[in-house]
């Protein structure tokens, strides 16, 4: 069957670690390249990506775009009010049409069960863009960005503080994998999803749950957070529970000597975190945003180029 991207615990660590390197190696060789300049030998030369987007996003698609054409391959952007799966035509239909027209399919959705539908009647690869429970491919471009900074991250500690959400959920899998520590400092409002915490205990995943977030990041090598709204979740008043989670200059304080900082973003400045963080020395954000193109090339190879 085709080989999907769809979560870090449906595939093998050396697989991922594989996938990890070749971003590395992309980024490496694309040196002094202007954006715009294809990379040697156009390995998906004549490969389209077709694209699905339930939810707004600037990184995702800008760097599967971005990646697909420097690789030689295209980009179809589809917005999902603007398909008929809009007005109710199947997730399995859907993927059983696009699978006749395109190489391969990414969606961001606002449910995994339509991530999983897709992927089962797809005959082409599927890539998890975000759902409501995971993020993989951000994993990849933030477990590549932490090595850049810090080397092999095995063995290492990370520190989650904020909101228990999809992006924890893929942090979880990422430490199975690349056996790192986390620690997760979420409040109960805001815990990380029980069926994850099972999956780290089943797998042998070093994950550790605090309540305190100055406890969680002592001696931690890195810190991350994200929004304290999820896209499609409820404004709702978590504010002020998530508040004493926020990484400002007393909690990077905290971490060790040579801790970074990383998020996803977008950030939400001044609540889950200062501008004086996201702007200051420790700050790897921008470099793991760039890392986003090399991963997504990385996971194209990994599903196309076979
Ligand atoms: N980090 C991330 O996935 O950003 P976008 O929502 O802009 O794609
Ligand atoms: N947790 C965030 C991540 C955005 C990239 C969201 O789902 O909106």
């Amino acid at each position: 069957g085709p080989r999907h991207f769809l979560d870090l615990n449906r595939i093998d660590a050396p697989s991922l670690r594989g996938i990890v390197d070749t971003a590395a190696t992309v980024k490496r060789a694309r040196a002094g390249f202007s954006q715009g300049t294809r990379d040697a030998g156009r390995p998906l030369d004549g490969k389209l990506l077709a694209m699905i987007f339930e939810f707004p996003s600037t990184r995702t698609r800008v760097s599967f775009d971005v990646a697909m054409r420097q690789l030689g391959g295209e980009t179809l952007i589809l917005k999902s009010d603007e398909m008929q799966l809009g007005r109710g035509e199947t997730v399995a239909d859907t993927a059983r049409v696009l699978s006749r027209y395109v190489d391969a399919i990414m969606i961001r959705t606002d449910s995994h069960a339509k991530l999983t539908e897709l992927a089962e009647h797809a005959t082409v690869p599927v890539i998890n863009g975000l759902t409501d429970r995971s993020h993989p491919c951000q994993l990849i471009a933030d477990v590549m960005t932490f090595e850049e900074h810090r080397g092999g991250i095995a063995g290492k500690v990370v520190t989650w503080a904020g909101d228990g959400n999809n992006m924890v959920n893929s942090w979880v899998h990422a430490a199975g994998r690349f056996d790192f520590e986390l620690r997760l400092a979420c409040p109960p409002e805001c815990a990380p999803d029980p069926r994850a915490l099972d999956w780290a205990k089943e797998n042998g995943a070093r994950v550790v749950v605090y309540d305190d977030p100055f406890a969680a990041v002592a001696g931690a090598d890195c810190v991350v957070t994200d929004t304290w709204v999820s896209m499609g979740e409820e404004a709702a008043n978590r504010h002020n529970a998530l508040k004493p989670y926020q990484v400002n200059e007393a909690l990077m304080a905290a971490a060790a000597r040579e801790a970074i900082f990383m998020h996803c973003l977008p950030a939400h400045r001044g609540e889950e975190v200062t501008d004086a963080v996201m702007d200051g020395p420790r700050s790897v954000v921008f470099d793991e945003a760039e890392n986003r193109l090399h991963a997504q090339k990385a996971i194209l190879l990994y599903c196309l180029d076979r």
